[in-house]
């Protein structure tokens, strides 16, 4: 099989996954690949330092009966300043690999994303795969760039004639690995859990966008390489489908996480939590830049996975956020000091 995207946050987890789990030979593409150092020895393991701009790559990829792309830009702080780089990396690259796919035959799993609901309310319900409405923000307000690249690319795959396809959606998806720390390993502000566990383990404050009254169901990545396992053993029911992966018993606001993580660190440091500083508010333009707008809810429907594929998110939020925050405390901690 391929996996493009091999060494990001859950390629990496998914190709560990694949290699321990199955005796399959695996061709993975990323730019990356510092994730993934422990499996480029292995027989059963290609590495290609690249991505889909290359057409040479993607005719490659298309060879393999089995096409999984976890590549994009999917970092919110990102989506105002380059929005076209956002939008190349979420639509013109994926609908190339999708061309290549229906030409070759292979069945494509492309992961889509939980912002495709786009510009929810605090009133939403469940997020439904089929039925539920999508209302994107207007064009000036950049944050919607990635959200209407990666439902255009959906639509495509839906439209493109000879295409074996299965879209999977990620709702907030949180372990070990997850972004980087700013200033080590990356730069910007990354997804919420590593900017809250970079604040902790610096000893700064976390910061709660607009109050930290929006919502989000995180995911363990471990429930997610569940998932894709189901998916693999259960192919024909779930070719032609979009599948939301999510958890929703783990929702709760941004607010009540860093309430969380706070203890949490607490609890790893073995000091009063009063000794961890208070989270305190921002406004979204002021931290991210002009043209951010929020999500307020991001609960997931999972009966379809449930129903065609017998897969439940099964990991309670307590149990993810301890293990991906020791982790982060581990491996960063030498760079903190
Ligand atoms: C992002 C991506 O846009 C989606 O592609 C992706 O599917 C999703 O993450 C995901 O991880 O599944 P979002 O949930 O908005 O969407 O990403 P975060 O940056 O993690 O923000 C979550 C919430 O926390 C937002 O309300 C944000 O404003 C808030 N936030 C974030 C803070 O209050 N403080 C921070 O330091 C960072």
């Amino acid at each position: 099989m391929a996996l493009v995207g091999c060494g990001g946050f859950i390629g990496s987890h998914l190709l560990s996954a694949i290699l321990e789990r199955t005796q399959w030979r695996v061709f993975g593409v990323d730019l990356d690949s510092y994730r993934i150092q422990e499996h480029l020895s292995n027989d059963r393991f290609e590495f290609v330092c690249a991505d889909l701009s290359e057409p040479s790559v993607v005719k490659r990829i298309a060879q393999y009966p089995v096409v999984v792309n976890l590549a994009a830009i999917c970092t919110p702080s990102r989506y105002m300043a380059e929005a076209a780089t956002v939008i190349r990396s979420n639509y013109d690259h994926p609908a190339r690999l999708a061309d290549a796919c229906a030409k070759s035959g292979s069945w494509l799993i492309h992961f889509s994303t939980s912002e495709i609901y786009g510009k929810t309310s605090a009133e939403s319900g469940l997020l439904d795969e089929d039925s539920t409405e999508i209302t994107l923000g207007p064009v000036p307000a950049s944050r919607w760039s990635y959200a209407t690249a990666k439902l255009l690319t959906e639509r495509y795959l839906f439209a493109l004639e000879n295409l074996c396809w299965t879209v999977v959606r990620p709702f907030n998806f949180v372990g070990p690995y997850m972004d980087f720390m700013p200033g080590v390993d990356g730069e910007g502000i990354p997804r919420v859990l590593a900017n809250f566990s970079t604040a902790l383990v610096r000893g700064e404050t976390m910061k709660l966008v607009n109050g930290g009254l929006a919502k989000r169901s995180f995911t363990s990545v471990h429930d997610a390489v569940d998932f894709m396992f189901c998916l693999f053993r259960n192919g024909d029911q779930g070719i032609g489908q979009a599948f939301n992966i999510g958890n929703p018993d783990n929702e709760l606001t941004i607010a009540e996480l860093a309430g969380k993580m706070r203890s949490i660190y607490a609890g790893i440091k073995g000091v009063g939590v009063e000794t961890v500083p208070q989270p305190v508010a921002v406004s979204g333009e002021e931290y991210y830049g002009k043209g951010y707008e929020d999500s307020l809810r991001r609960m997931p429907s999972v009966a379809k996975a449930e129903r065609l594929l017998g897969f439940k998110a099964a990991t309670p939020l307590e149990v993810v956020l301890k293990e991906s925050l020791s982790w982060f405390v581990d491996h960063y901690q030498i760079a903190a000091e």
